[in-house]
């Protein structure tokens, strides 16, 4: 029997009522099987992990890894743009009693970047021996100061979801607006924005994987919320459009729910130095 977990950040969204209310938490309830991108990441970054390591993660949220990590490095900074993620991510981190963790607020951004406000990520020059990235800004916004901030050896782990490559068959029987919900982007695509960088930069020590799983939604309504959907079930909007659902979950469901493809890439790269 495969092993499946829940897709997208649900275990902490369910331990903690502050996630969900403070809009950092997928609202729909979807499972994945094991050996998908997440598990992938985390086998990975272990490899890299010392006691006596420094850590940066980048985009780190509300800090749910960073803290995870903490207890496994000498140092780990988190960088993130968004205030109301650091404001939970320093709760957390003093209820936790976790003294080895920083966080900053910056809104990394490389220097061709519209937005590029800042003047540098907080770390010193040679002080960072592991980036980890799950989920969070490409690589051409930080990839410099990276660079400057890495000691010899230095590594990045990162993961970036795909496209839902390519779409449902049932795409097309979706009630609009929904048909445009998901998310269009190609293989190609997301692979550049780490080859791309990468190539500019003339560093060639990297490695990529996609990991592809079935993401199972198991009623009409998780599909509707998967969708972007936000009414309750007993909303006209969604009792509208319900036997369209209900419908397609008939026709297309697996006895483990509809299915969506769930992609990640998964790559590291060692900086130069
Ligand atoms: C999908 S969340 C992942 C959070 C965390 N890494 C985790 O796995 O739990 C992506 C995070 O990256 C942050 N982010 C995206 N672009 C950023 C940027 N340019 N600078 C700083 N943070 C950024 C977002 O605000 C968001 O909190």
């Amino acid at each position: 029997m495969p092993k499946y977990t829940r897709a997208h950040d649900m275990d902490s969204w369910l331990r903690d009522p502050r996630i969900a209310a403070r809009g950092f938490a997928h609202r729909w309830q979807s499972s994945v099987v094991a050996g998908n991108g997440e598990d992938a990441f985390i086998a990975l970054v272990e490899q890299f992990l010392r006691p006596d390591c420094d850590v940066l993660d980048l985009g780190c949220g509300h800090g749910e890894l960073t803290l995870i990590l903490a207890a496994r490095c000498r140092t780990i900074v988190g960088i993130e743009r968004e205030p109301g993620y650091l404001e939970l991510a320093r709760e957390l981190t003093a209820e936790q009693n976790v003294a080895n963790v920083q966080f900053y607020q910056v809104n990394l951004a490389g220097v061709e970047d519209e937005d590029r406000v800042f003047a540098g990520i907080p770390p010193a020059n040679n002080s960072i021996d592991l980036f980890v990235n799950r989920r969070g800004p490409i690589l051409r916004r930080y990839l410099d100061e990276a660079i400057r901030v890495a000691r010899r050896g230095a590594v990045i782990v990162g993961l970036h979801p795909g496209g839902n490559t390519p779409a449902p068959i049932w795409c097309d029987q979706l009630p609009e607006p929904y048909r445009q919900a998901f998310m269009a982007r190609s293989f190609d695509e997301v692979t550049g924005w780490v080859i791309d960088p990468l190539r500019t930069a003339g560093i060639s020590d990297y490695s990529l994987w996609w990991l592809d799983v079935p993401e199972f939604l198991r009623t009409p309504y998780e599909l509707y919320v998967r969708l972007g959907g936000s009414q309750t079930a007993e909303g006209s909007e969604y009792q509208a459009i319900e036997p369209q659902l209900t419908k397609i979950v008939n026709k297309y469901g697996t006895s483990q729910g509809i299915v969506l493809r769930h992609q990640r890439l998964l790559w590291q790269v060692y900086l130069p130095k």
